[in-house]
């Protein structure tokens, strides 16, 4: 594991999109697995400079997101799809039809085997960009969930659909349900990024990463992965 300590979330955010572009140059039909969540914003911001400046070319890549509600088209505000759209997607020049977020409204069962197939199909992930929740969560693997999880189904827990109402305008519009890559999915990817800011996060990545290795603490699996790269600040800037 390789453990890279920034000074603020602007380098953190640099130091990222640099492995990223890195993984890009050495491959660029790169299969790139990607993260919504505040974290990963500055490095997609980054991402979208360099290709700006014509120093980054997303013609052949593909990417593969983590997660996505359930019950929420892709035109919804709220759904990961339109995050991505609007922060990555809609701003270089990836092809729309290479860029995959799992299934929010098709039959659960038949588009969690669909999203497994997909990444099996596509020779896996070379690169996955991951944050992590306050409680250890990577993807919607919150704690407790089995180590051994492919593409799955989770019920939100009523405090996270309470904390999203606020996005919606009722409560009776909260997504209550997810579906997302396992942490068996997640862990067969080749090389993962982990990126985490602020100080209310260094305590569950301190244990993530040398704690005792627990469905208690999912991200703690991470440590297992030959291929892990860690940027974080402790900094709230
Ligand atoms: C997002 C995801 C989540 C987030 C995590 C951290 O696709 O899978 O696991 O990475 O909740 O979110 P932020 O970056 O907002 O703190």
């Amino acid at each position: 594991m390789k453990v890279i300590k920034c000074k603020d979330y602007y380098n953190v955010s640099r130091q990222a999109a640099n492995i990223i572009s890195a993984q890009i140059i050495m491959k660029p039909n790169a299969v790139l697995g990607l993260a919504t969540g505040s974290t990963p914003v500055g490095t997609y911001d980054q991402l979208v400079r360099w290709y700006d400046k014509g120093d980054l070319d997303f013609s052949e890549v593909t990417t593969v997101n983590l997660d996505e509600y359930r019950g929420l088209s892709g035109t919804h505000e709220q759904s990961y799809r339109y995050f991505m759209n609007k922060h990555l997607f809609d701003r270089v020049n990836v092809r729309k039809d290479h860029t995959f977020v799992p299934d929010g409204l098709g039959e659960p069962k038949a588009a969690c085997a669909e999203y497994d197939r997909l990444i099996e199909r596509l020779g896996g992930i070379d690169l996955q960009l991951l944050g992590i929740g306050n409680n250890g969560h990577i993807g919607f693997n919150e704690p407790d969930t089995a180590f051994e999880t492919m593409v799955h189904i989770v019920d939100l827990k009523q405090s996270t659909v309470e904390a999203n109402a606020r996005f919606f305008r009722s409560i009776d519009e909260v997504p209550t349900q997810a579906i997302t890559m396992g942490l068996k999915s997640i862990m067969q990817a080749k090389k993962i990024l982990l990126v985490a800011a602020g100080k209310k996060k260094m305590d569950i990545l301190q244990k993530s990463l040398y704690g005792p290795v627990t469905p208690d603490v999912p991200a703690s699996i991470l440590q297992l992965h030959p291929d892990l790269t860690v940027i974080y600040t402790e900094s709230e800037e």
